[in-house]
């Protein structure tokens, strides 16, 4: 039997969860659900930096075969867009690497491989398939 003591030590504990993961939700720490995976398969360092309205990431340098994982979180029903630009050799190329428009990634996971010509998007869903894509005008 619970006595009345240990009743409110309870519910005050369950408030302050409650309210733990409700400000968890407000900052978008606790839920960060979107995990964009970039891998830099050249052999030459990318300066990689990307931004989302309201958010500059700041540059990334990724050695070759070195992965980068930007985080956010996600909401249903509104769209998210993150556009990088990867500098290569001191050439800049610009790429949106997360569009809530294009991408299904499973489970809020997507893989993408920087390579010569471009991004390539690893599909874990159709036998690990990529679709490259051009890098942007
Ligand atoms: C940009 O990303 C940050 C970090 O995840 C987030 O707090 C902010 O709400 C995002 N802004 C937009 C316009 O999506
Ligand atoms: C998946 O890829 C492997 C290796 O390329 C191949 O042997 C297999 O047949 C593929 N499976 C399907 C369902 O396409």
């Amino acid at each position: 039997m619970m006595n009345v003591k240990s009743v409110v030590l309870l519910m005050s504990l369950t408030i302050f969860v409650t309210l733990q993961m409700m400000s968890g939700v407000v900052s978008g720490r606790l839920f960060d659900n979107t995990k964009v995976n970039i891998v830099n398969k050249l052999s030459v360092p990318v300066v990689l930096r990307c931004k989302n309205k309201s958010t500059d990431d700041g540059p990334h340098i990724l050695l070759p075969g070195e992965k980068y994982r930007l985080i956010f979180y996600k909401a249903p029903f509104f769209t998210y867009l993150w556009s990088c630009t990867f500098e290569v050799k001191g050439k800049v190329h610009k790429f949106d690497i997360y569009d809530s428009k294009r991408d299904n990634c499973v489970d809020y996971n997507c893989f993408w491989d920087i390579t010569k010509n471009g991004p390539c998007q690893i599909l874990h869903v159709y036998n690990d398939t990529s679709i490259c894509f051009r890098w942007n005008k």
